[in-house]
């Protein structure tokens, strides 16, 4: 349970826990090389560690040297070993599907399993276009669900326009892409975040890249590297967002992503009227790292739509909370995706931000937030969705009471530490 409750203007310097997802792409990424890869700055969350104990369960040896090393011992996709049990990805979509893609392509029988909420998650987006790529993959309903099996073998190179922009689906078929006859092209209708993009040629593979369109060619071999995670975006917007629903804060976040595919909650607080500063300082595996400062006096409602949720999906339960201290209505659109995430997050968003005051709406494709509502204390529900726990939790800075989040365990999955780093803002 975390308790947070009002607070005065106050400046800050600190760091996040490291990116998730180039967190994720370590580890698998190192355990279909060959050779020794070292992560630094790896996120020891709960879903990268479920990443860990699959690859485990894979016959590969990774060693946790500390909380955020990590040593990967890879011996190429032909090291890879038949499990004997279901491996068990827990709350982790990101697992579940780059996974799917390199089973596929490996000879080997696995059983995909995770949570409750994995289990209501759709599958059918991936599973259908490997199926294309010549994948044997069966499952509850058809493949759309879990638990699902892959019964690895041949696959062909496909071309194919996704419905949806999505970095799990694209990377899931370019890693199977990198085992399947031929070239594989994925093009999405917005482009997704591109870690895969960037990190593959850090392992030596190449891959070309064409604005919202990915080519890869089968049959390319990985080299272990090594790996500095910077911190994580998705995690830095919960501070930041604290320092604008705290009028006359500052809030400097170090060493953090700046992934351009990554960087719409900048532009979101910045159309908003917050000042942003950023300072690239440095590339680690060709993502761009470095420092962001905010603050802010007034806010105003705006419209989120288009090409911008894609780089900022993972962060509208969060900006939902701001768009309540904005001057004016702020708007999100486009966004159905929001529906499959951890949980729907159009619907945990209002349900839980009502409890607390807000008028907010919901749409078929996101949300109607009215600002300049003053938000009161309450009890609040995390539905098991880190993002959702922390995004009432740091609600709570502007409310009028006390705010409590239940289930706030489940923050551990992507920012071990937050209870105690915002408690010190
Ligand atoms: C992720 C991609 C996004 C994001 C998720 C992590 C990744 O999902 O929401 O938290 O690491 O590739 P989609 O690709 O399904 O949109």
């Amino acid at each position: 349970m975390i308790r947070t409750s009002q607070r005065k203007p106050f400046r800050a310097t600190l760091t996040v826990p490291g990116d998730k997802s180039i967190s994720h792409r370590s580890i698998m990424f190192g355990a279909i090389a060959n050779g020794i890869t070292e992560v630094e700055g790896f996120l020891p969350g709960a879903d990268c560690l479920s990443t860990i104990r699959c690859f485990g369960q894979l016959g590969v040896e990774i060693e946790r040297l500390s909380e955020t090393s990590v040593r990967v011992h890879g011996r190429g996709f032909a090291g890879l070993a038949e499990p004997v049990y279901p491996l068990d990805v827990g709350n982790s979509g990101t697992t579940i599907r780059l996974m799917l893609g390199i089973l596929s392509g490996v000879p080997i029988f696995s059983t995909l399993i995770g949570d409750e909420s994995i289990a209501r998650r759709p599958m059918k987006r991936v599973v259908e276009p490997l199926r294309k790529m010549g994948a044997r993959i069966d499952g509850r309903q058809d493949g759309r669900f879990t638990p699902l099996s892959v019964r690895g073998g041949r696959l062909q190179g496909l071309t194919y326009e996704s419905p949806i922009a999505s970095a799990q689906v694209k990377s899931c078929l370019l890693l199977a892409g990198l085992n399947a006859e031929g070239y594989t092209i994925v093009r999405e209708p917005y482009q997704s975040r591109n870690h895969t993009e960037c990190m593959l040629p850090a392992f030596g593979v190449e891959l070309e890249t064409q604005g919202a369109e990915v080519k890869i060619k089968g049959g390319q071999e990985l080299t272990g590297t090594r790996v500095r995670v910077p911190g994580d975006i998705s995690s830095a917007a919960f501070v930041l967002a604290a320092a604008l629903m705290v009028p006359g804060s500052q809030v400097t976040v170090e060493q953090v992503g700046l992934n351009p595919t990554r960087t719409g909650i900048l532009d979101a607080f910045r159309m908003m009227g917050a000042e942003v500063q950023v300072e690239v300082t440095d590339h680690w595996c060709n993502e761009p790292v470095g420092n962001v400062t905010i603050a802010c006096e007034e806010l105003r409602g705006v419209e989120i739509k288009g090409e911008l949720i894609p780089r900022l999906i993972d962060e509208i339960p969060i900006l939902a909370v701001v768009a309540t201290q904005a001057r004016g209505r702020t708007v999100i659109k486009d966004a159905q995706e929001l529906k499959v995430k951890e949980t729907d997050r159009i619907a945990t968003t209002a349900q839980e931000l009502r409890k607390l005051g807000a008028i907010i709406e919901e749409t078929e494709d996101g949300m109607i937030i009215e600002g300049g509502t003053q938000l009161t204390g309450g009890s609040c529900h995390s539905h098991g969705d880190h993002r959702i726990g922390m995004a009432m939790a740091i609600a709570g800075f502007a409310a009028s009471g006390e705010v409590v989040v239940e289930g706030a365990e489940a923050i551990d999955v992507s920012f071990p530490g937050f209870a105690r780093l915002i408690s010190q803002l």
